[in-house]
Parts: structure tokens; sequence; C-alpha cells
């Protein structure tokens, strides 16, 4: 069998042939047909638009893997810094190159005090974190002289490392701020996710606990990447313009930012708390059928299947809860996914849980308030968003985005005087 497609102009005759490579064919044959013919794809539902070789993702089969390497194991044995360095550079570190980065991003934590002094404290009393952590991401590139300067290696890198390891400060000052408490600076002696828990909840005498610690250190690495969603999408194409880093992770953790993106762990949360009880679950599930709202936390463009993060979300929220308590939203959860996974029409639909069912449970057991759930999605997607960021940089293929629409308005008219209409 040929992996070829040959594609037909019904007006014209002209006939073209292209190939078929990794299940994508190039859209310059329908160029090569006829240059003002233009494919109908809203939500880029059936279009690769670029190549990438940082995530693969099989949604019918329910895999996930970060340049090869399954999330299963990297959950298992790795960290999170180590994934960001493994999404970036495409390899997994030398003991001798860990060390090194690790004491980089350790050392890159701070930020400058005007920052908070003049910018954060600026914010309105009860600033949503999310609206405070995408406006502080965007302003930090203008600390940096070289922030524009995206086609030198040295200065990309720099402003790499900065981001990487500036967001959790900004996170943990955006909801200090929102619930009126000082401001605690990084400790360059703790880990990465123990340092951003210290941010967040040191008040006096505070040690992380290891376990929790560890279960932040999975979240952000299953957070880390996955190819092109929203967000990604939105980094690559404010990107393709050669805007500098600061403002394209700004709008891609305002893409993020949406409930049907980052923001539905926020909304599963308020759901279960809606449902109140397990009683009211068939009732809810009726409701969604009807079409009365959603099931957050179910369904994926791309999984078709479980999501692999799910599971390990799922295990997880156990860990965390031998040391905090169960969350008592946790039994609403369970049931809901039993009902709807027995049910015909998620079945029928291919919906099961999402990153987002169980992973709000976790944070809310381990305090923080709905409000931060985007912003704690946003911190390691930092390193996904910056990779495909560097990986565009170097694609030759790619230009700065710009679709074509398929225009449905009336026709040319006389303009009529504002008397006269
Ligand atoms: N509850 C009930 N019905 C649903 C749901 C849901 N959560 N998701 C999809 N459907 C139905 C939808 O109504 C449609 O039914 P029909 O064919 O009868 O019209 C069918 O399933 C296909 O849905 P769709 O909207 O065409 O699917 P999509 O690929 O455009 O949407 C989604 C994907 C994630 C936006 C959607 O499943 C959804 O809204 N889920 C709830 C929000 C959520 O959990 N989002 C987090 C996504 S994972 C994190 C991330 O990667 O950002």
């Amino acid at each position: 069998m040929p992996d070829t497609i040959t594609i037909t102009d019904d007006r014209t005759g002209k006939t073209v042939t292209v190939p078929i490579e990794g299940g994508v064919f190039p859209a310059a044959a329908v160029r090569e047909l006829d240059p003002s013919l233009f494919i109908y794809d809203p939500a880029y539902m059936q279009t690769a638009s670029c190549k990438s070789a940082i995530t693969y993702l099989d949604g019918e089969a329910g895999i996930l893997r970060y340049r090869g390497y399954p999330i299963e194991q990297l959950a298992e044995h790795s960290s999170y810094l180590e994934v960001a360095y493994l999404l970036l550079n495409g390899e997994l570190p030398t003991t001798a190159q860990m060390e090194q980065w690790r004491f980089d991003v350790t050392h890159h934590t701070f930020i400058h005090e005007n920052m908070r002094k003049r910018f954060v404290d600026g914010f309105h009393y009860d600033a949503h974190p999310m609206g405070m952590f995408v406006s502080s991401v965007a302003a930090l590139g203008t600390f940096y002289d070289g922030a524009k300067e995206i086609f030198d290696a040295d200065s990309r890198q720099r402003q790499i490392l900065r981001l990487i390891a500036k967001t959790p400060t900004l996170a943990a000052m955006a909801y200090r701020f929102s619930v009126g408490l000082p401001f605690n600076y990084p400790d360059n002696d703790l880990s990465y996710p123990a340092n951003f828990l210290h941010m967040m909840w040191k008040i006096g005498e505070y040690e992380v606990d290891p376990a929790l610690e560890r279960a932040m250190d999975v979240l952000f690495i299953l957070h880390a990447d996955h190819e092109q969603n929203c967000g990604t999408t939105a980094m690559r194409v404010v990107g393709s313009s050669h805007a500098d880093p600061y403002s394209s992770a700004a709008a891609a953790a305002c893409a993020l930012y949406g409930p049907l993106h980052g923001g539905a762990n926020e909304a599963v949360v308020r759901m279960l708390a809606d449902i109140g009880s397990i009683e009211n679950v068939p009732a809810f599930i009726e409701s969604v059928k009807v079409g009365d709202g959603r099931l957050m936390g179910f369904g994926h463009r791309v999984y078709k299947n479980y999501d692999p993060r799910a599971t390990i979300i799922k295990k997880t929220a156990y860990d965390v809860f031998e040391v905090t308590g169960k969350n008592p939203l946790l039994d609403i959860a369970l049931a809901l996914e039993e009902v709807a996974l027995n049910d015909a029409y998620f079945i029928d639909r291919k919906l099961y849980p999402n990153v987002d069912f169980y992973s709000g449970l976790i944070y809310q057991a381990l305090g923080f308030p709905v409000d931060m759930f985007t912003v704690l999605f946003a911190i390691p997607r930092t390193a996904g968003w910056l990779a495909h960021w560097q990986e565009l940089l170097a694609d030759g293929d790619q230009r700065i985005s710009r679709p074509r629409q398929w225009y449905d308005g009336v026709g040319a008219r006389e303009f009529v005087p504002i008397e006269s209409r």
C-alpha cells in the first residue's frame, strides 16, 4: 500500500499526490492544487501545526511520554527539575549536568524587590492569583535587558533559567498577597518543590513534610508538558512573532486560565462541593446527560481512554491523604467516577477522568485555595512552554502564525450616513 494521498480538485480535474509521513500529509498539497483553496478546521481538530520531538501522546491507547520516557517511569523515579532538563535538552542529565542545573535554578529564585513592592502591591486586595501570575510573568521580562535577544543562545538560556526558577516565587507571592500575609523569600537550601511549599506556607516554624514535598514534585512532573494543547499553542503562536519568552509565557498562562483548560481542576472541586453528597450523584449525572452542564474533569480532546496522568494522580492523592487526612470530597469523586464509567452516555463518547479530576482534591488537601489551582498547573507547565518555544525558534518550517479564515459576512455595500440609517 503506498504511503501517499492523492487529492483531486473536481472543479479543475487537477490532481496532486503527496507522501503521508507519521500519519500526516503537508497542507502544501492543497496550495499546489489551488493557492486560494483553504481547509476549514476550527479548533485545529485535524491540523498538525508543527513537528515536535518533545512529547508523544497516543490518546486511544492512553500513552504519554516525554522525550520517549513513559510518564509512569518519570513520575516514579524522576524529579520535576530533572524532567524540565529533559524536556528542554532532549536527554536526561548526567550527575554533573544535574548538579549544575539544580544549582543554577536554585540561585535564580529571587525576584527584583520592585516586582513585589511596586508591581504586586498595586493589585486590588482580592485579585485572583492567576490574574496576578499572568501579569507578573509578563512584567518580569521588563527587568531583563536580554529578554528580547531571542536569537542569542546564551540569553535564551538565561531567560529559560529565570522563568523556571522564578515562577514558584511569583506564584507564592501572588498567594501571600491575596491573603494579606508577608512574603517569604526563597530558601536556597530546599529542593524546588520544598522551597515552593516553604514560600507558600511558612509562618514561624515550618518544616516541609517529605511525603507532601514528593507529591508536589510528582504533580509538577505530570503537568510539565502535554504537547499542542491550548496554552502551548498560545506560546507558539505568540513566540512565532518573535515576542520575548516572558510575553509568550504570559500568553500561554492566559490560555491556561480558562475553565476548559487549566481552570478545570478548580471547576471540579466547585462541582463536587455543589453536588454535596453521594446521594446526589445519580441526579447530577442525569442532569449532565440532558446537557445541563458538563462533568468537569472528564473528557479530553485527545485521550479517548483513561488519562495516564489521572491514574498516577489518584495514587498520589492517597499518599497525600495519609498525611493530611482524607479530603471529604473524595467519596463523591469516586462515586461520580464509578457511575460515569458505567454509563452509556460516557462510554459511547469515550469520556474518562482527565488529569484534573483528582488533582484539585490533592491541592485542597495540601491547603491550597481553589483560586491557586491553575497557578499550580502553570508553574511546571512553564518548562513545557519553554521547550516548545525553543523548538519553534529552531524550526526552519515555522513562520509567523497566521491562519486563514472562511469569510461568511455580507458582501460589499455602500456606506450610509448616520442620519439616513
Ligand atoms: N461532560 C459531559 N459531556 C461531555 C464532556 C463532559 N465533561 N466532555 C465532552 N462531552 C460530550 C459533549 O457534550 C459531546 O457530546 P455530543 O457528541 O452529544 O455533542 C461529546 O462529549 C464530545 O465533546 P466535545 O466537546 O466535542 O469534545 P472536545 O474535544 O471539544 O472537548 C474537553 C474536550 C476537555 C473541552 C471536554 O471534554 C470538556 O469540556 N471537559 C470538561 C472540562 C475539563 O475537564 N477540562 C480539562 C481537560 S484536561 C486538562 C487539559 O489538558 O487542559
